[in-house]
């Protein structure tokens, strides 16, 4: 079939208000709109201003109502506990009033913010449709992250109330939740009223009196009683979520999300990109604590109709490399998405495919990777083994959904290895060079995308709108900065090289490195230091930190190495995968004393560089070298 792709994108160049106000006619709203857009207000324009809506009410209800109350809404697979459950959408209606009860008895209202930190089991889906049915803004942190990272969340979003469970299962340990939460509460200023928590067989956490409440418990008595919660009209503009990601410093960005846009382009997404109908299965292999998982796990596929796994398991050793082809066969899943590290993880442990064998995968139609750069080799071997397209799209939390993809739904544009392919309608790409002037076809520049942003992107960041004309419009004028660095070839294929600021991705999942410096700077013995993300075959990038000394310190450096590794996984977490740190006697600077992350990374991957001209002392790099070679890491 042609593409249908060139003509929907002129569609949406020559009138976006028209293109867009068309794809709103799959939305049920309350109130229509006063404006498809409003250039005056907010900090570039806003969508659908005036119109009133509510987005649980479109993931749920009207499915009930209109011809779906017994098709599965949610498929829990978790291989790591054993257990399995379906949830029709009228069940998980059932379950979303429920929750909202007992959200409304701890005085949650339209506006309040609620923390939602929990594992992958359905009742953080819960959580999430039952804050969109009262108006509550939730604001979702992922379980990876340590105490600390959640006591800056919570003084950030304030939450009235937090929703949690007592723990989360990785291989071979169970992580209590609830310890970390009590730390984190400790922690932080803000103190929420209540904390709601959900008793998990395999850890039973003790609750504070008059403060901690069980949230299984009381949702069942919600059901008993035959609770019933209305859908809370919220304006389209009105924030639905908030999704904390990391930026340069310590201090994550409160990405905000509206209700009205953000429904109106993910519903779009899903038969137009990923070409999924109604009442079929789509799988995103994410966390909710991700915007992948809140976008794909979570809103589109409920909002569209279909029916969503939400998976708690690894790739790998939840039994074996063949769990995603056994989740697939299964529950006849004909479009997974997940990070090419996923893929990665499978490829090692089972290089021939071999285990793909076992399972009848006649429902599967593609595979849609994001998150992280989709390596070709990983491409390449997932079209081999699995004969389905293999779609490499490429978007960030702010923007909640792809900005460039390959859209399966319009028709498959011809694939480029190493390319996520072309601008989806809504943006308009550009790769302009430091002083903002457009570069040639084929020249690395920065990746921008021309003012408005469509729907779903994020029009502020939680109560911080200069730091987000600061981080995002400022530094070129009538744009947005995607942070990326990338090439637009003469066919109009872009290809995204590197970030622009110190944010890594580590197995898909986006760190800063600022964030780790600042950790390593409070630990007493050390002066200074630097951290860079290195190459790594299964995770695409690992961090490592380099640390000077304060003179005078005479322990010996493994042992403050050591020290150094436990604090970024006590103060940021497992999920920094933080385990290298490398003490060296000075860090290689500019003259003007700024430290050149970048030399030292190409140095770590072993790659050919060219020395700084504005280095102070080229000797430092082969001290640094020499002391990569130690720690075993690949120099040259
Ligand atoms: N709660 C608590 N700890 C968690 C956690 C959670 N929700 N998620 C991860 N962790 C811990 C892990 O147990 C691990 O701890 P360890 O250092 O004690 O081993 C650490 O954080 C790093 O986790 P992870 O990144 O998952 O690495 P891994 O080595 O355990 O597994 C992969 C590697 C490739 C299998 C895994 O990264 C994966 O499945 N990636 C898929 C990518 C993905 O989902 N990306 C999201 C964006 S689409
Ligand atoms: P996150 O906000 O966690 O989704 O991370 C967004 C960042 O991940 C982007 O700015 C890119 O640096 C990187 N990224 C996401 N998807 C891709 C992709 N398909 N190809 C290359 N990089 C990607």
């Amino acid at each position: 079939m042609a593409s249908r792709y060139a003509e929907v994108y002129a569609a949406w160049k020559a009138d976006p208000e028209a293109f867009w106000a068309e794809a709103a006619q799959e939305i049920d709203w309350i109130k229509p709109w006063d404006k498809v857009f409003d250039a005056s207000a907010g900090t570039y324009g806003r969508w659908f201003v005036g119109a009133e809506c509510n987005t649980c009410y479109n993931c749920l209800d009207r499915h009930v109502e209109r011809g779906r109350p017994g098709q599965p809404a949610i498929i829990y697979d978790s291989p790591i506990t054993g257990s399995k459950a379906t949830y029709t959408y009228e069940e998980l209606l059932e379950h979303v009033q429920a929750l909202a009860a007992v959200l409304q008895d701890r005085g949650v209202e339209k506006g309040d913010r609620v923390i939602i930190y929990m594992p992958m089991i359905p009742q953080a889906v819960m959580a999430m449709l039952a804050c969109a049915r009262l108006g509550a803004i939730h604001s979702v942190v992922f379980g990876g992250f340590a105490a600390h990272e959640l006591a800056t969340r919570i003084d950030d979003a304030q939450p009235k109330v937090i929703v949690s469970a007592s723990c989360g299962i990785e291989p071979g340990r169970v992580v209590a939740y609830k310890p970390l939460l009590d730390d984190a509460i400790a922690q932080s200023k803000h103190k929420p009223s209540a904390c709601l928590v959900f008793q998990r067989e395999q850890e039973i956490a003790t609750l504070i009196e008059g403060r901690d409440y069980d949230l299984g418990e009381a949702m069942d008595n919600a059901m008993s009683a035959g609770r019933e919660v209305a859908c809370v009209p919220v304006a389209a503009t009105d924030p639905l979520y908030i999704l904390y990601t990391s930026g340069t410093t310590g201090q994550p960005k409160g990405v905000v999300r509206d209700n009205g846009g953000h429904m109106v382009a993910l519903k779009w997404t899903m038969k137009n990109h990923y070409d999924v109908d109604p009442g079929e299965v789509f799988w995103a292999a994410s966390d909710v604590g991700w915007v992948v998982g809140h976008s794909y796990i979570v809103y589109a596929p409920l909002l569209h109709g279909a029916t969503t796994v939400v998976f708690e398991g690894k790739p790998v050793g939840t039994p074996d490399a063949g769990v995603f082809w056994r989740v697939i066969s299964e529950h006849s899943v004909v479009s997974l998405f997940t990070a090419p590290t996923a893929f990665r993880a499978i490829k090692k442990e089972d290089p021939n495919g071999k285990l793909i064998a076992d399972y009848d995968l006649s429902s599967f139609r593609s595979l849609f990777l994001a998150g992280e750069r989709a390596d070709p080799d990983t491409i390449k071997w997932a079209e081999e083994k699995l004969d389905v397209p293999v779609i490499d799209h490429w978007w960030q939390t702010e923007t909640g959904w792809a900005i460039v993809g390959n859209p399966l739904g319009l028709g498959m544009l011809p694939v480029k290895l190493g390319s996520p392919t072309v601008p989806m309608p809504g943006y308009d790409v550009q790769v302009i060079d430091d002083a903002g002037h457009p570069v040639p076809a084929g020249t690395l520049g920065n990746v921008v995308v021309k003012l408005p942003l469509p729907p779903s992107c994020l029009p502020t960041l939680w109560n911080a709108d200069d730091r987000f004309r600061k981080a995002y419009l400022d530094e070129f004028p009538g744009y947005y900065k995607t942070a990326d660095a990338g090439v637009i070839d003469e066919d109009g294929y872009l290809f995204i090289m590197a970030r622009t600021d110190d944010i890594i991705n580590v197995a898909g999942h986006r760190l800063s490195t600022g964030a780790m410096e600042e950790v390593l700077a409070s630990h007493p013995d050390v002066a200074e230091c630097a951290v860079i993300g290195v190459a790594d075959q299964l995770k695409g990038q690992t961090p490592c930190g380099f640390v000077v000394l304060k003179s005078g310190v005479n322990r010996p450096p493994e042992e403050i190495e050591k020290e150094l590794v436990g604090l970024v996984r006590q103060q940021i977490g497992p999920v920094a995968a933080f385990k290298l740190a490398v003490t060296v006697d000075r860090l290689p600077k500019t003259r003007s004393g700024k430290i050149l992350r970048g030399t030292m990374r190409q140095l770590a991957d072993g790659e050919e560089f060219r020395i700084p001209a504005t280095i102070d002392d080229p000797a430092i790099l082969d001290e640094i070298g020499e002391a990569l070679r130690e720690h075993g890491i690949g120099v040259k």
